[in-house]
């Protein structure tokens, strides 16, 4: 039994990860935290199903294939959650497959793009997207999760 009530038209979510997202764990842990993939995403998982929702996985660090992903999700899945990594700030091809999938698509990220480098504040999906959450690590997937869960149509 889900742990508080949402409507359940949002049944199936597909979580995506971007370029480099594999190295979690060992890459930048002073950024991205101490958790590997497999671990954020047994997170989420969890938080899904206590939601009463399904979730899978993919992560890519290539650009055609995370465009083809979101292509394919249109008919399978009822919502993303993606976190795009470098290519959030440079992709008009992945921004595309977000608008055409006519899903809602969460945008995540474990750092706070804000507070660094000039070229990260720059999202180009951000505005395709229902709403972003970045800077709470792990947690941000789990919140996500909940965002999707929570939508009112
Ligand atoms: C990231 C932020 C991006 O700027 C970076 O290229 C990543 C990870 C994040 O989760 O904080 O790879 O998306």
């Amino acid at each position: 039994m889900p742990d508080f009530c949402y409507n359940y038209i949002m049944k199936k979510i597909l979580v995506i990860h971007g370029p480099n997202l594999n190295l979690l764990g060992e890459r930048e842990p002073e950024i991205y935290g101490n958790f590997t993939l497999e671990e954020i995403n047994s997170k989420a998982a969890a938080r899904a199903k206590s939601l009463g929702l399904e979730a899978d996985f993919f992560q890519s660090n290539s650009e055609g294939d995370i465009v083809d992903t979101i292509g394919a999700a249109r008919k399978k899945y009822d919502g993303i959650i993606i976190n795009p990594a470098a290519y959030t700030h440079t992709s008009v091809a992945i921004r595309d497959a977000i608008s055409a999938s006519g899903l809602p698509v969460v945008e995540v990220h474990l750092s706070n793009i804000y507070k660094r480098e000039d070229f990260r504040r720059k999202s180009l999906i951000a505005d395709v997207c229902v709403g972003q959450i970045s800077g709470f690590g792990v947690t941000g997937y789990a919140l996500a999760v909940e965002a999707l869960a929570s939508r009112p149509e």
